[in-house]
């Protein structure tokens, strides 16, 4: 079968572009109409980015569904026995699993009903803390299909950012894993969320995968085997489990992640919108073919792995390639072999992987056929020139096209990139909207900027105008922090925190990084206030300031200014045990890179840091440090630029 709305030429793009900004509601329910359905909507759209509750957005407001009728049921028929996912472990001596649309389907039934025995109820909130195994899909995917909304925390996260996580949704039920191989390490998760779930009183239920054997210590009455629980489903002869009914908006997850301030929030996504927009994307961005192998090298504990590893791949019916392990283990190739084992058609990967592996050297790739690539895609943070070329040339071998695709956790799916095998790609620039995504650049004075004209540049901050399907509707709690995040910079608009340059003479976007306090470190999103808060829990730590720097591997590096009670004794000892408590309070991913002791930090008369001239200085800018009068102590900033590392 193939889509009926894969884009296939640069007129189809044009056409429905042009479609989808005249008349939105025509455009966005024929691709609905393909999918499967409890009942059809009443309203395509309904919407409001302006007024006092804003955001207000409606799709498909009375259309019954579940995701997972999308994602199963509906290709048993047609596609039973294609691999649904096919899993790479950690070890490439382990033997690989592939599981069809039927055991998919099979296996996801079964969970469901697992779930249910333990008193998972529809709208329940469920935290999800896994490695990169196929229960991981299998336990997203059981979630959904009893309608329990679930909250998946990527495995590098402390035990207080899961704590803090399952406090916010007041998620009941955990789902876990022994431990996860990653590289050459075990992860003990169970022993984490056991750290976290001292804080957790309220936690009922904890379902614990076999993964590790690594021992972990099971509360009675509270925790249970995975396996345990599969059996006594079996063992009733594996009753049916239909899919919950659910509504059109009904939030179908909720992922924590960071911004401005210290505390990260948690998105919401709800159904209908959300299954169309990533299944209509996965297939058009990656130019999908029906039976073609895909390759997504995320985590699922990352919006890239909830759109395109489980949901658009799923609801599109693909070929979905999931892989446990790491690129550089047991060496810089395994990505590539992964692509020759498994024939793949379409890598998905981020640019902080491409440069680790082109710091490697051409000869883990040298000696493995790639000849089964068709597409390439890049994902995460700017992907530079270099990697780029490198990826072209030795990778894709100058036959596939890159699709340097443009998102957020926010924004669901992927709003500004190349069609593969469609758009002219151009390195570094993520090119044109999709269909339906109708982009502002905005000036300071909050002023759009018009479209600039042949042999000309502009550059501002980067809006959208009018919703799309898989757009949040609200961060979990506290709608007020939705609007006052994203919609309140700029009326009417909703504000993606990033920068975006544009060129007159071929209309393309190019996203030059986050105009706010996010860093992008190796792809991982992390907000300089989170880290702050965390390294001032130390006890000799006064205050602290952080900010990012170019890195050539993690496209950005955590650099962090920090006051301590006295000098320290041994410098290099208590950055260590500031290193031990980020990791502790976030997790090791938020560890920074530098650490300079200082004995003030840059502040103006109102006691502002000014984070400028801390970046200067971090990325060795010491001349250009702009205008330093307004600063409290101007002296400050010498001693700063003495002392830098
Ligand atoms: O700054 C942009 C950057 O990643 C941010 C979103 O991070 P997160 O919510 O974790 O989602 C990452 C995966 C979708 C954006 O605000 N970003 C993402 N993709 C690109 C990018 N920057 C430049 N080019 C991209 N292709």
């Amino acid at each position: 079968m193939a889509y009926p709305y894969q884009i296939k030429t640069q007129a189809d793009y044009e056409k429905a572009y042009k479609k989808s900004v005249e008349d939105p509601e025509g455009f966005w329910s024929a691709i609905a109409d393909t999918f499967y359905w409890r009942k059809k909507w009443d309203k395509v759209l309904e919407w409001d980015f302006s007024g006092p509750d804003a955001p207000q957005v409606k799709w498909f407001q009375g259309a019954r569904l579940n995701i997972t009728e999308n994602c199963l049921d509906r290709h048993l028929d047609t596609r039973g026995d294609q691999p649904a996912i096919i899993w790479e472990p950690n070890d490439p001596d382990e033997h690989h699993r592939v599981l069809t649309y039927k055991q998919l389907h099979q296996k996801v039934c079964i969970f469901s009903n697992a779930l249910k025995n333990n008193g998972v109820k529809k709208g329940d909130r469920v935290c999800i803390y896994m490695g990169m195994v196929p229960e991981l899909a299998i336990a997203v995917l059981a979630c959904a299909r009893i309608g329990a909304i679930h909250s998946v925390v990527f495995g590098g996260f402390s035990a207080k950012s899961i704590a803090d996580r399952i406090l916010d949704a007041s998620a009941d039920f955990v789902i876990t894993c022994d431990g996860a191989y990653r590289g050459n390490k075990v992860i003990p998760l169970k022993s984490v969320v056991d750290d976290a779930l001292v804080q957790c009183p309220d936690v009922k239920k904890v379902i614990v995968l076999t993964r590790t054997h690594t021992p972990v210590s099971m509360i009675k009455g509270r925790d249970v085997w995975w396996e345990d629980e599969i059996k006594k489903v079996e063992t009733l002869g594996n009753p049916p489990c239909p899919a919950e009914e659910m509504d059109a908006e009904d939030t179908l997850y909720v992922l924590y992640t960071s911004g401005s301030t210290g505390k990260p929030k948690g998105v919401v996504h709800t159904t209908a919108g959300y299954m169309i927009y990533t299944a209509y994307t996965f297939v058009n961005v990656f130019n999908y073919q029906p039976g073609e192998v895909y390759f997504c090298t995320a985590d699922i504990g990352w919006v890239t792995g909830h759109s395109y590893i489980v949901y658009g791949p799923l609801a599109a019916g693909a070929v979905s390639v999931m892989f446990e392990g790491v690129p550089t283990w047991p060496n810089a190739g395994r990505l590539w072999e992964i692509v020759d084992k498994h024939k793949v058609n379409t890598i998905y990967t981020a640019p902080t992987a491409i440069r680790s592996l082109m710091a490697h050297g051409l000869g883990f790739v040298e000696d493995k056929d790639l000849s089964s690539l068709r597409v390439l895609g890049s994902v995460g943070e700017p992907i530079n020139e270099e990697a780029w070329h490198w990826f072209d040339e030795h990778i894709g071998k100058k036959r596939c096209p890159i699709v340097d695709t443009w998102w957020q956790t926010e924004t669901g799916g992927i709003l500004i990139s190349p069609i593969a095998t469609v758009t002219h790609t151009k390195p570094s620039y993520a090119t044109l909207p999709l269909p339906g995504i109708q982009p502002a650049i905005m000036d300071e004075k909050g002023q759009e900027i018009p479209a600039p004209q042949k042999g000309e540049q502009v550059s501002g901050n980067l809006c959208i105008r009018f919703p799309w399907p898989g757009m949040l509707r609200s961060t979990w709690g506290d709608h007020e922090r939705c609007r006052k995040t994203y919609f309140d910079a700029y009326p009417g608009k909703y504000f993606t925190g990033d920068g975006c340059l544009r060129d007159g003479d071929d209309g393309y976007y190019r996203i030059t990084g986050r105009v706010d306090d996010v860093l992008n470190v190796s792809g991982h999103r992390i907000g300089t206030a989170e880290v702050e808060n965390a390294i001032n829990m130390h006890a000799d730590v006064v205050e602290s300031a952080v900010v990012g720097y170019p890195h050539d591997i993690k496209g950005q590096g955590v650099y962090a200014f920090v006051i301590t009670e006295k000098e320290p004794d041994n410098p290099n000892l208590a950055r260590k045990d500031i290193l031990e408590t980020v990791a502790r309070i976030i997790g090791p991913i938020a560890k920074p890179d530098k650490i300079q002791f200082v004995k003030g930090l840059p502040k103006t008369r109102s006691g502002k840091i000014m984070r400028r001239i801390l970046r200067k200085i971090a990325e060795g800018e010491m001349e250009n440090l702009g205008d330093t009068t307004t600063l409290l102590d101007p002296g400050v900033v010498d001693d700063i630029k003495q002392g830098k590392l």
